[in-house]
């Protein structure tokens, strides 16, 4: 019997995991995310919603709603009635280069390169000589106006060469990179300028002159996979903040909750600080809740009655122990992959975590058997900052700060814990399952 649990157990981690690589490999983009993920909501019966249409939301009814194409809300109204809402919020965009408008740069008639841009605090050195690709959203004119297509080469396309050392013999010594100079990817030779806005046009089965705007981005081509003697850990693209997204994003769609509102969010810009028409910092959150409590017939109180009784998690991947650098993580709050979840804290409040969330969570993790670490940062150390705090600038309730223990952290090829997705969906599924009411006057756990 104990067997047969251990097998359970494998089974599960190693199908999250493999769902999770799956996943990312499928979305080179943000709007790739968001389309793949309302597929999944819209295979486990969730019906979209328009920010410009009026909603009519039934008991019992499954919703969804983006936003730029490129964030998304997903709720189910359990009851025909707001008391207090389950939230759980990651974001969906990674570190990455955007290709600018006229990006065709020429090399002597001999290299075609694009010009880019970078979006986020990238890594830099990782993305140097290896295949790359480019994804995105073209918008496209058509016959009944202008339509958003995504669209992906899915081709090992792009490569951005290393000056040989023999050039630089300061190469490993500490680079000082200039996106401009160092980062434009070789698009191809001489003769292939003029060939980008066709080659984009084609993708989107579409004529050139057609092409109207377009959102496109880099993307690394390795594919995600298992490493270790023991397959005990994952590698792959865009880790920060997809294991997070998904994971929940699972959870959520395995729940069973019987009250209140549970609310899957992940937003986009968090890598440019949250500040968009679309990312946590915009009134996003808040349209959605406020929507919902009035298509159910709440008051403006009964609304901020709810959110005065609601709970946050804010899920952010956290830097796991580095092999080789343990002396960057705290002396004795030292995350390990495969160890479960993450409580991420900050005094100067970068992370919302407190006593009071703290003390939810803990009984939830409990309750869900997820083991749990502790995350702050070295005194002497900065460290990130998140979507938690910021979201609450614009929707104010009792939030904690989680996150999946990983390495390589911004990196277009990260690594986490193999079994750590697993242990999140756990949680999450726990959570919007629950009956929570978290006030200033007192905390209930049903
Ligand atoms: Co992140």
């Amino acid at each position: 019997m104990e067997l047969e649990n251990q097998k359970e157990r494998e089974d599960e981690y190693y199908k999250e995991a493999e769902g999770l690589l799956r996943f990312i490999e499928k979305s080179p983009s943000v709007f790739h995310v968001v389309a793949n993920a309302s597929g999944l909501l819209e295979e486990h019966g969730y019906q979209r919603l328009a920010e410009s249409r009026s909603w009519q939301l039934e008991e019992g009814g499954k919703y969804y709603v983006t936003r730029n194409g490129s964030s998304l809300i997903a709720f189910q109204v359990p009851q025909k009635k707001v008391t207090a809402y389950r939230l759980f919020c990651s974001h969906n965009d990674s570190p990455t280069f955007k290709i600018k408008e006229r990006p065709e740069l020429d090399v002597e008639q001999s290299y075609t390169k694009l010009n880019v841009e970078q979006y986020g605090g990238a890594l830099l050195a990782p993305w140097f000589d290896r295949p790359l690709s480019f994804a995105g959203r073209v918008l496209v004119q058509t016959e009944d106006g202008i339509e958003m297509r995504l669209v992906d080469a899915d081709q090992d396309l792009l490569l951005i060469p290393s000056l040989a050392i023999h050039m630089n013999r300061e190469a490993n010594s500490g680079m000082n990179y200039n996106v401009q100079t160092d980062l434009c990817p070789v698009f191809g030779d001489g003769q292939a300028k003029g060939r980008f806005r066709s080659f984009v046009a084609e993708l989107a089965e579409t004529k050139e002159e057609k092409l109207l705007g377009m959102d496109l981005f880099l993307y690394n081509r390795q594919h995600g996979t298992f490493v270790g003697v023991g397959e005990e850990y994952i590698a792959s693209p865009r880790l920060d903040d997809l294991q997070c997204m998904y994971g929940s994003l699972r959870g959520f769609l395995e729940a069973e909750p019987r009250t209140g509102i549970p609310v899957y969010c992940a937003f986009d810009n968090e890598e440019t600080g949250s500040v968009s028409r679309q990312g946590a910092g915009s009134t996003f959150l808040q349209d959605v809740l406020t929507r919902i409590n009035a298509a159910l017939g709440g008051t403006q109180e009964d609304y901020l009655r709810a959110v005065a009784s609601s709970f946050m998690i804010s899920g952010d991947n956290a830097h796991a122990l580095h092999p080789n650098h343990a002396e960057k993580a705290d002396p004795v709050n030292r995350p390990r992959m495969n160890q479960g979840v993450v409580i991420k804290y900050n005094a100067n409040q970068k992370y919302t975590t407190d006593g009071r969330s703290t003390a939810v969570l803990r009984t939830l993790m409990d309750r869900a058997q997820v083991p749990y670490q502790v995350y702050t940062n070295r005194s002497d150390i900065a460290g990130g900052s998140t979507l938690g705090n910021i979201s609450n600038t614009q929707v104010s309730l009792t939030c904690v700060d989680i996150g999946m223990p990983q390495l390589a952290m911004h990196s277009p090829y990260e690594m986490a814990g193999a079994k750590d997705t697993a242990y999140l969906v756990r949680l999450a599924r726990a959570y919007f399952s629950a009956d929570i009411e978290v006030t200033d006057e007192a905390i209930r756990i049903q």
